[in-house]
C-alpha cells in the first residue's frame, strides 16, 4: 500500500498528498467513499484519457465509487475557457448530481484548474480530487487550491481558491508526457530551490538530467521536496495575503507577460518554458538592483542551457510589449507591477517600489542578446 508522503493543513483544511509510482491503479484505495455507492465524476482531457481513464474508472469502482459521468475535454490552454466551463458544468448538473458528488480531475494543470474551478461553484461548492498527470501540476498547480479558468483580459483572471480534498501523484504517467512538457515542468521545481531552499537547488544541479530522463527515485525525491516546499507556504499564506505565497510567483511578472505576448498559445512557449525565462530576467533585476551579491541569472541560465530548456522565445517581442503586457497581470498591486527578486539562491523577496524604466533598459539589454 502508498503511504501518505505529507499533508497540507490551512487553518480550515488538510488533506493528503500521495507520490509514487503505480499509483493510478490504487486511486479507489487510497481516496474511498464515504458509503458503497456514492457518486463519482471524472473530467480527464483528450490525451490522458487513453493512457489512464480506464484504470482510475476501474480502481474508483472497485472501491465503492459509482462513476456517473466521465468526460474528456480537448487537451490544452484552450479548454480553460468560459465556454468550456459553461459546457461542462450543465453536461454535468444534467446527471443529477448532488453535495456528496465527488470530482476527479485526472490530467495536467488545465483539467486541475478547469475542474477545481467547476468543483467550487457547482451546487456552491462539491469536494474533488487532483490526479495530476504532468510534471507542472505535480508540483505545483495540483497542490495549494488555486483553480482558474482565462479571460479575454488574461490568464487564470476567474477563479477561486478552493483545496482538493486528496492529490494522488503517480511519477509514472510523465512516461507519455511529452519531452517538451517533462523540461517545461522543470523550471518550476529550480524556481522552488531558487526562492526556499539553497541546497536543493544544488542537488538539482546534479540530478537534473537523471530528473529529466524519469528517473522514478529521482522524480520522487523532486516532486516531494517541491509539494513540501510548496506545502509550507500554502499553510502560512493559503490566499496570498501576507507576500509569502507570492514567492511562489519568481518569475512569473515576466513569463506571463512572455504568455501574454503569445496570444497564451502554448505550442509557441509553454507556462514552465515562460517562467524560466522569467527566472533569468528576474535574477538579472535582483542582480542590478544589487539586491544579492552574484549574478544569479548566469547560474540560472547555464544549468537551463546544460539541460536543452530554452532561453529565449521563439517569437519575437519588444521591451515596450512586455512592459504593458506586466500590467495585466493579478499579482499587481495599485497599478505596480510586482516583482519577486532574489536577496541569494534559497532567499527571495516581493518588490513593488521598482521604476519602470530600469526594468525597460534591462529587458532592451537581455532582448538583443537573442539576435
Ligand atoms: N502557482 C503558484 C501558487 O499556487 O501560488
Amino acid at each position: 500500500m502508498h503511504k501518505c508522503n505529507l499533508i497540507l493543513k490551512t487553518a480550515t483544511v488538510n488533506y493528503p498528498i500521495y507520490i509514487d509510482s503505480n499509483i493510478m491503479e490504487d486511486v479507489g484505495e487510497l481516496y474511498t467513499p464515504a458509503f458503497v455507492g456514492q457518486k463519482a465524476v471524472v473530467i480527464t482531457d483528450s490525451n490522458v484519457s487513453k493512457y489512464y481513464l480506464k484504470t482510475v474508472e476501474s480502481s474508483l469502482n472497485q472501491g465503492g465509487w459509482r462513476i456517473i459521468f466521465s468526460h474528456a475535454v480537448l487537451a490544452g490552454e484552450a479548454s480553460k475557457s468560459f465556454e468550456q466551463f459553461e459546457k461542462l458544468s450543465e453536461e454535468i448538473l444534467k446527471v443529477n448530481i448532488d453535495r456528496d458528488t465527488t470530482i476527479f480531475a485526472l490530467g495536467g494543470g488545465v483539467v486541475g484548474d478547469l475542474v477545481g474551478f467547476l468543483s467550487s461553484v457547482l451546487l456552491r461548492g462539491i469536494d474533488f480530487v487532483q490526479i495530476p498527470t504532468s510534471l507542472l501540476a505535480q508540483i505545483d498547480s495540483s497542490v495549494g487550491g488555486k483553480t482558474a479558468i482565462n479571460s479575454k483580459a488574461g490568464k487564470n483572471l476567474i477563479g477561486s481558491f478552493y483545496q482538493p480534498k486528496a492529490v494522488i501523484i503517480d511519477v509514472n504517467s510523465l512516461k507519455t508526457l511529452p519531452k517538451r512538457e517533462v523540461r517545461a515542468g522543470y523550471a518550476e521545481i529550480l524556481k522552488y530551490g531558487l526562492i526556499k531552499d539553497s541546497n536543493f537547488f544544488m542537488w538539482l544541479q546534479k540530478n537534473a538530467t537523471k530528473l529529466l530522463n524519469l528517473d522514478v527515485d529521482i522524480l520522487k525525491y523532486a516532486i516531494n521536496k517541491s509539494c513540501a516546499i510548496k506545502a509550507d507556504i500554502v499553510k502560512e499564506d493559503e490566499k496570498e495575503t501576507k507576500n509569502l505565497r507570492a514567492l511562489l510567483n519568481f518569475g512569473h511578472s515576466f513569463g506571463h507577460a512572455l504568455e501574454y505576448c503569445a496570444g497564451f498559445d502554448d505550442e509557441k512557449i509553454k507556462h514552465g518554458e515562460a517562467v524560466a525565462i522569467g527566472m533569468i530576467m528576474a535574477s538579472k533585476l535582483s542582480y542590478i538592483l544589487n539586491m544579492c551579491s552574484c549574478d544569479i541569472s548566469n547560474i540560472v541560465q547555464k544549468h537551463l542551457q546544460s539541460l536543452d530548456i530554452p532561453i529565449k522565445p521563439s517569437f519575437r517581442i519588444t521591451a515596450d510589449e512586455m512592459i504593458k503586457a506586466m500590467y495585466f497581470d493579478k499579482k499587481n498591486k495599485f497599478d505596480k507591477i510586482t516583482y519577486i527578486l532574489l536577496k541569494d539562491i534559497g532567499s527571495a523577496v516581493v518588490k513593488t517600489d521598482i521604476d519602470d524604466r530600469i526594468v525597460m533598459s534591462l529587458l532592451t539589454e537581455i532582448i538583443k542578446t537573442w539576435d
